[in-house]
């Protein structure tokens, strides 16, 4: 088990980012999928101790996220979503530095930060200074750094983003390199279902604080959703309210229709037993079938 969390809650002062996550993750490539504000970076910074929840417990590679961070960071590196680059050094200066920071000692840093550099394909830049660098050069150095100590696992925080469809590909690549090849388990993060497809086979799917779906990627898009769509007769916050509490996904559109992704061990039933308790009154009810790849595009908004 790379990463177990248990009932994690995290609030930024009144800003609920993280609403009760239980997750357990096999090893291997794992995808972090959700739309923008899901909490997935907030998430990895958990789970790196950079942050401490004000609820539930974690486990990365076996150590604790409460009390044992030192250890974590030794065995778990980590490509955060901002520029953490420093400016007016060189690559190979800044990646070394990482590796300390790491505990590694000064030569083996040094050593291993060329290596690194070389295999993200850096080498001819590695002596030029952070602020010339592109967005993808960037994104390679910031690769570089997460790996350059020799990690068990890595955390990619949207390793993709700011990049063209070439340079996306190229990243992706040396992720699934990183992934097959060096034995290092990944956990990537996107809002792109595709980038996701592309490297992993495991995917954990955050919606606003919530765990919204979880399972292997074969496995979830053969999940058939049941998509009703309805007219209420009335505004019904608590029945739309209701409808989530048994984890159907619920849009409202205008004119008070009102669309409803109900997952497949939920009776279409329940819907019409809660609007009787309700007293809300359903004028128009229509069922079609969706896939979990069209449900993907609505919850996390694929482009
Ligand atoms: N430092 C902060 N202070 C206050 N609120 C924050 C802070 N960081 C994140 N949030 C809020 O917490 C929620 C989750 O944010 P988080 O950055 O974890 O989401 P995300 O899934 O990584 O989103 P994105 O795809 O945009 O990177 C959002 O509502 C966000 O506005
Ligand atoms: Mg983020």
């Amino acid at each position: 088990m790379s990463v177990e969390v248990n009932g994690l809650h995290f609030s930024y002062g009144r800003i609920k980012a993280l609403d009760g996550i239980d997750i357990k993750l096999p090893r291997g490539a794992i995808g972090l999928l959700g739309p923008n504000g899901a909490g997935k970076s907030t998430l990895l910074r958990i789970l790196l101790g950079f942050l401490i929840p004000q609820q539930g417990t974690g486990r990365v590679l076996g150590y604790n996220i409460k009390n044992q961070q030192q250890s974590i960071r030794r065995y778990v590196g980590y490509m955060p979503e901002d520029d953490c680059l420093i400016p007016g050094i060189d690559a190979v200066s800044f990646t070394s530095y990482m590796g300390e920071l790491s505990g590694m000692p000064r030569q083996e840093a040094m050593k291993r930060a060329h290596e690194v550099l070389y295999y993200v394909g850096l080498e001819e830049s590695r002596y030029r200074r952070l602020e010339t660098y592109s967005s993808g050069m960037r994104q390679r150095l910031k690769l570089a750094q997460a790996i350059v100590h020799d990690p068990k696992l890595i955390f990619l925080d949207e390793p993709t983003s700011g990049l063209d469809p070439q340079g996306r590909t190229e990243i992706l690549e040396l992720i699934m390199d990183i992934s097959s090849k060096k034995n290092i388990q990944v956990l990537i993060s996107s809002h792109i279902l595709s980038d996701i497809e592309a490297a992993c086979a495991y995917v954990v799917i955050l919606n606003k604080g919530k765990l919204a779906a979880e399972g292997k990627v074969s496995d979830l898009k053969e999940i058939e959703y049941s998509l009703y769509e309805l007219r209420v007769h009335d505004e019904a916050p608590d029945f739309f309210q209701k409808l989530k509490d048994i984890d159907c996904r619920v849009e409202e559109m205008e004119d008070r229709l009102v669309k409803v992704y109900m997952p497949p061990r939920v009776s279409p039933q329940r819907i019409f037993e809660i609007a009787a308790q309700d007293g809300v009154q359903i004028r128009h009810f229509v069922k079609s079938q969706t896939s979990l790849e069209d449900l993907f595009a609505k919850v996390v908004g694929v482009d």
